[in-house]
């Protein structure tokens, strides 16, 4: 046997300003399945992440929270850790960005980049907002197209007519933040000299480390020469102080990479077997993978290679790179009820049924891939129900029946076990590979010889007659050393499962090799439901629910930031989903100002059979809360409870006007009584 391989797994760290959905999934699941078949095979590897923490976006939306960062990116954690679990992906270590490993690391690797010459100052001009304080990155301007003069474009692109400029040539541009006029001001930035490392790129990226394609598409900007990398932010930034340097800060993409590096480190603190610098040092044996979408490639196959080569550690072995995600054919939609949180799914559905459906999809390339849900339905309840768990139901009750659940011994079809035996390298090399697809096909391809065989044999007939026992055992217990096989080659992508049919087949668990042996004279535990089949209707309860959540973020939004919705809905939406909102009639008993915040009241409201506690962003209108007391208003009863910095906010009010004096809020005529629906 070879040695066991040391190997060092990442997938890309989720930004922690929002909730996982489908797509992250897809790179989360892909990372876990290869991890988790690497473990299976005896090799050392160890999968860590992080949350990607930094950035003005979380202080932003911190902010607007009216919580701080530290604790945004807290409550972000646990819900992300509580996905990422709840879907069978088993880091090693899920760390933050914002750590004191990290900010350790990326002070280590800037000095040394520093030290080597790599690193440049000089003075940038760019848009400040006076209003708010704060350098405003592109997306944060706003203002009227330089060439189609579509109102309301972003900083850099126009998505009316493409066009792509400086966020200087747009005509009446507003902080995105404040409504403020930005003006130009000067500052001195970083950058790191990307050009230094221009001859090892051209190299590494040819080196067998990328996907040809990925590798294609980095030559052109090769080829084209490379740019020095702005890797500063000037205060107020939400992120690790350049060491030196008060005031500036690292970009996030600076120290988010270094985040993998950190996540390790804090593992190694906690597993004393594991050498950080084994892993790390430029002349390290160890494998480095990482996992990461299309979008984020020049981040990792060429900033990322090159600060390591400057500051004197390894580079990647490989950065494996994946498409996106569609669903039924097109982008995720909000408004399709496609853009499905991992929760969401969670809710519904078991999480083995999506890791199968993503592994029987997965390439080595990069294309996007789409998750059509009538044809995961049915190509789960076919091959995991319909083939592979099949086998074992088929089989158990005769054993248990027939044999008080002793499998016998003897090789009923010695030309399957063969089969099986000898598919096992090609499975494995797949894998290895990723192509997950290919796996899938040959382990379905296995299973529906073994089904056929089964049903060839017929134990269920031969069971009603005479002097046939010794035949009908000798067909289940090859039938469940087939099903066996399965699962080992399956437990990387269902790991759930496996769980269960080495609780059934009354094993330890098991590892790849134990795909070579049998079981023979086995007592075996009862059987029970492996898995049940997908309906149809709670598919549809996730794409439902999924609008739900659409109309939930909207109302909400604004509700956070203490101001009311100026355009809240723009796009149509079907009838299911306006019926959905629950909206009711209110009664208000009892209406305060907040101590501590400019904008917001706190409102009691009754609707007949309860009342809810409501803070709205009204008081610029109702300077004296106490004249609202007594009166009926309408009220969002269905919206999910928001926790705000003063406490729980249990549903939304409504009201018209442009904000400031002018904010009127609805009432229904006379006779109206609290906790009557509107409709
Ligand atoms: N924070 C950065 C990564 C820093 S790594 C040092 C980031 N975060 S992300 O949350 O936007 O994305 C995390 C990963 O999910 C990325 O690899 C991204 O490509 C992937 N995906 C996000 N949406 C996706 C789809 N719709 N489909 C497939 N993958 C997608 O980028
Ligand atoms: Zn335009």
């Amino acid at each position: 046997m070879s040695e066991p391989r040391q190997i060092l797994v990442t997938s890309a760290l989720p930004y922690a300003n929002g909730s996982i959905h489908l797509g992250h999934m897809l790179e989360y699941i892909q990372t876990d399945m290869w991890v988790r078949f690497q473990k299976l095979r005896g090799n050392q590897c160890i999968y860590v992440c992080a949350d990607d923490a930094h950035g003005s976006a979380i202080m932003l939306r911190a902010e607007k929270e009216g919580i701080t960062p530290e604790q945004l990116i807290a409550n972000v954690q646990a819900e992300h850790s509580g996905d990422f679990a709840d879907f069978l992906v088993d880091f090693d270590n899920f760390h933050s960005t914002h750590s004191d490993e990290n900010r350790e690391l990326s002070g280590l690797i800037y000095g040394r980049l520093r030290d080597a010459g790599h690193i440049a100052t000089r003075s940038v001009t760019q848009y400040f907002d006076p209003e708010k304080g704060m350098f405003l990155a592109d997306r944060f301007i706003k203002g009227t197209c330089p060439k189609c003069a579509a109102e309301d474009q972003y900083g850099d692109n126009c998505e009316k007519c493409g066009a792509t400029y400086a966020p200087t040539e747009l005509k009446n541009p507003k902080s995105a933040i404040s409504g403020a006029t930005p003006v130009l001001r000067d500052s001195q930035h970083f950058f790191f000299k990307l050009p230094d490392f221009q001859a090892m790129l051209q190299q590494w990226t040819r080196s067998g480390a990328l996907q040809d394609a990925v590798a294609n598409k980095l030559a052109e900007w090769l080829d084209s020469g490379l740019q020095e990398w702005d890797i500063s932010r000037d205060a107020p930034y939400f992120g690790f102080e350049i060491p030196g340097e008060p005031g500036k800060y690292f970009y996030v993409w600076l120290d988010a990479p270094i985040g993998y590096m950190a996540s390790f480190k804090n593992l190694c603190a906690r597993r004393p077997e594991l050498d950080f610098d084994a892993f790390w040092n430029k002349d390290s044996k160890a494998e480095l993978y990482h996992f990461i979408g299309k979008d984020i490639v020049n981040f990792h196959a060429l900033f990322w290679p090159a600060m390591l080569e400057g500051a004197g550690l390894r580079k990647p072995t490989a950065v494996n790179v994946h498409g996106y995600l569609t669903v039924n054919g097109a982008k995720m939609s909000k408004s399709r009820g496609t853009f499905i949180k991992a929760r969401t799914y969670l809710d519904h559905l078991q999480p083995e049924y999506l890791r199968y459906y993503y592994a029987a999809k997965l390439g080595r390339g990069v294309d996007d891939l789409d998750l059509n849900l009538e044809d995961f339905v049915q190509k789960v309840n076919s091959d995991l129900v319909g083939k592979v768990v099949n086998i074992a139901s088929r089989c158990a009750g005769f054993i248990h029946k027939g044999n008080a659940g002793v499998m016998v011994a003897g090789d009923a079809a010695p030309e399957l076990t063969e089969a099986f035996l000898a598919a096992a390298p090609s499975i494995a090399e797949a894998y290895e590979g990723r192509d997950f697809g290919r796996a899938m096909r040959e382990i379905m391809a296995l299973a529906d010889r073994a089904n056929a065989w089964i049903a060839d044999k017929a134990p269920w007939s031969l069971a009603k007659q005479e002097g046939k026992q010794d035949e009908v055992q000798a067909i289940c217990a090859q039938g469940i050393n087939l099903f066996r096989q399965l699962v080992i080659f399956l437990k990387p992508v269902l790991p759930l499962l496996a769980a269960d049919a080495e609780a059934f087949l009354n094993v330890a668990p098991l590892t790849w090799n134990d795909h070579q042996s049998r079981l023979e004279n086995h007592q075996l535990n009862p059987f029970k439901a492996l898995m049940s089949r997908i309906e149809p209707a709670k598919v549809e309860a996730m794409v439902a629910a999924s609008k739900e959540d659409l109309l939930a973020a909207e109302a909400q939004a604004p509700a956070g930031n203490g101001e009311l919705a100026k355009d809240p809905l723009s796009a149509e939406i079907e009838f299911d989903t306006f019926a959905a909102v629950d909206l009711r009639v209110a009664l208000i008993v009892k209406a305060e100002a907040v101590p501590g915040a400019d904008k917001l009241l706190q409102l009691t409201l009754d609707i007949g059979d309860e009342r809810r506690n409501v803070f709205s962003g009204i008081k610029s209108a109702y300077p004296d809360p106490s004249k609202l007391e007594g009166r009926l208003t309408m009220m969002v009863a269905n919206l999910k409870p928001r926790k705000m910095r003063f406490g729980m906010s249990e549903g939304m009010v409504m009201a018209a006007g442009p904000g400031g004096e002018e904010i009127y809020l609805l009432s229904p005529d006379s006779g109206a009584k609290p906790g009557q629906r509107i409709k």
